[in-house]
């Protein structure tokens, strides 16, 4: 498909925070990248009274402030001239006709006919009628005679099985599984994707990837934000179902898996599938998992309300801004290796990172008084993205001393400064039907039987509450010392500071 072929690029939940904050910045520089023809309009969503000249003041904003890159303001404005602000209550059905009258004028512009993309960047609540409401008014089909009608789905598809199960059903009535795009943007960051080169495209790593060599692998997400204006959505949703459902599962997986048999998309999910089926229930909930809140605190001299005290919140509410867990995989390779992972809003830093902690070296050559450390490789997703491996080394000096040093890869270093960010390759991807890096219906399916097992099992257990700007509750640490092992502390490596940072 033509990148410049003309499209109405439809989104759902336009004045909420992912708009923002990630698809208008996006589009930004897609944009700017040539990848949007003189065919190409964006109709945003929303359910907030506004003029299109009002809503593109905001866009002007977001995108400014979002784009992780320099911003023209010859490409803002060609951006912002594209953008047209369409008010709606996703429910109400009958204002459908109104939309498809809007969008059906908007395609009149366009000197070819239009192909349309629905993204539901809303409340999962709303993705089921959404759906119906487009299809009843004839906006979407399963055959637009050469034309493509596509919709994206924010996670978390449905909020349990059951619910993600009917929603899959209810969309697979009106689409075909090609024109299902269910996000994860994970899964297009940059050092996410590298994760399958670097493991079976180097021989040093893959031979020793398994129980004979590794101790534990770590997992964290950790954001320095709180719930934003999102309070509504994280009440009923939690750290769970927001990041553990779909990014750290992703993550998992694809340290994990074994070797596909090709890149292709099947081939790639195919394995990952095979890791979700292969994880271990969880014996003891209360042992295993830690379920935390962040209280009010001060970070840095600013205050900072509690988790409960966030717009939207229920005062009492039960879900978590912070999630533990200690994972086992059922299989050959992985038996007796412990997946630690972690993720809280509110930590002391922003870190993403995948940490393999190898065993200690037995070498009768040395005895306790040589400091031999773990080997520990940390894939850093982001920030100062890149690879480091630590290893043991001599001491300068007449005796045989022993420290930990290590060796960095710095992505942005080799390839600067200019990767495209997650959402505008899914963005891109969407429009050129690559449905590589988004999930599949049984990725999905199995990943909710895990979560739902957590949640079912969580009834009697209360969260456990932590200040702000720091790692985390203090049981999470205990998660580990039980095991003789501690969560790696973030760091940044020694090349963060040479980074030209926006
Ligand atoms: C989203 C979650 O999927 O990922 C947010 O809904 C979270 O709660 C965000 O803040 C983190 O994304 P990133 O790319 O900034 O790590």
């Amino acid at each position: 498909m033509d990148e410049k072929d003309s499209c109405i690029f439809t989104i759902f939940g336009a004045t909420g925070d992912l708009t923002h904050r990630k698809l208008l910045p996006a589009l930004y520089f897609l944009d700017s990248e040539q990848y949007l023809g003189d065919n190409f309009s964006i109709v945003c969503v929303g359910r907030r009274e506004k003029t299109t000249e009002q809503y593109r003041e905001d866009a002007k904003a977001s995108i400014s402030k979002f784009s992780k890159r320099k911003v023209e303001e010859k490409i803002l404005n060609r951006i912002l001239n594209r953008i047209h602000y369409y008010r709606l209550e996703f429910y109400q059905k009958k204002k459908y006709i109104g939309l498809r009258k809007y969008i059906e004028k908007l395609s009149k512009q366009h000197t070819t006919a239009c192909n349309r993309v629905f993204y539901l960047a809303t409340l999962p609540d709303f993705f089921n009628g959404i759906v119906k409401n487009l299809n009843q008014v004839g906006l979407v089909s399963k055959n637009l005679k050469g034309r493509y009608s596509r919709v994206v789905f924010e996670k978390p598809f449905g909020k349990n099985l059951k619910t993600a199960n009917n929603l899959n059903k209810e969309i697979r009535k009106v689409f075909n599984e090609n024109q299902i795009y269910r996000i994860d943007h994970y899964l297009a960051k940059e050092l996410v994707q590298n994760l399958i080169v670097m493991r079976f495209g180097n021989l040093i790593f893959e031979p020793l990837w398994n129980t004979k060599y590794i101790d534990h692998v770590q997992i964290t997400v950790a954001e320095t934000l709180g719930v934003e204006n999102r309070g509504p959505f994280y009440d009923k949703n939690g750290s769970l179902r927001d990041i553990v459902q779909n990014h750290i599962i992703q993550l998992l997986c694809l340290t994990a898996m074994e070797a596909p048999k090709s890149l292709d998309a099947d081939d790639i999910r195919d394995q990952k599938v095979k890791i979700l089926k292969s994880i271990a229930k969880i014996k003891n909930i209360k042992r295993d998992t830690v379920k935390g809140q962040y209280t009010s605190g001060t970070v840095n001299g600013k205050k900072i309300i509690s988790f409960r005290q966030e717009e939207g919140m229920r005062p009492n509410s039960p879900t978590s801004s912070y999630f533990a867990i200690k994972f086992l995989i059922d299989n050959k390779t992985w038996k007796n290796v412990p997946f630690y992972i972690r993720t809280g809003k509110r930590l002391k830093e922003r870190a993403t990172e995948i940490n393999i902690i190898y065993k200690k070296s037995s070498d009768r050559l040395f005895n306790k008084d040589h400091k031999i450390e773990n080997n520990i490789l940390t894939v850093r997703v982001q920030p100062d993205e890149g690879i480091s491996f630590k290893f043991n080394s001599k001491i300068p000096g007449n005796k045989i001393l022993i420290d930990s040093v290590d060796m960095s890869y710095c992505h942005e270093c080799k390839f600067g400064p200019e990767s495209a960010e997650a959402y505008e390759r899914l963005l891109h991807d969407v429009m050129q039907g690559d449905q590589t890096l988004f999930t599949r219906w049984d990725e999905v399916e199995n990943a909710w039987k895990i979560i739902d097992f957590i949640r079912d099992a969580w009834h009697n257990v209360e969260p456990t509450f932590y200040k702000p700007g720091t790692w985390g509750p203090k049981k999470a640490d205990k998660l580990l010392e039980k095991d003789k092992r501690k969560w790696v502390v973030p760091t940044k490596p020694y090349y963060a500071e040479f980074l030209n940072k926006k």
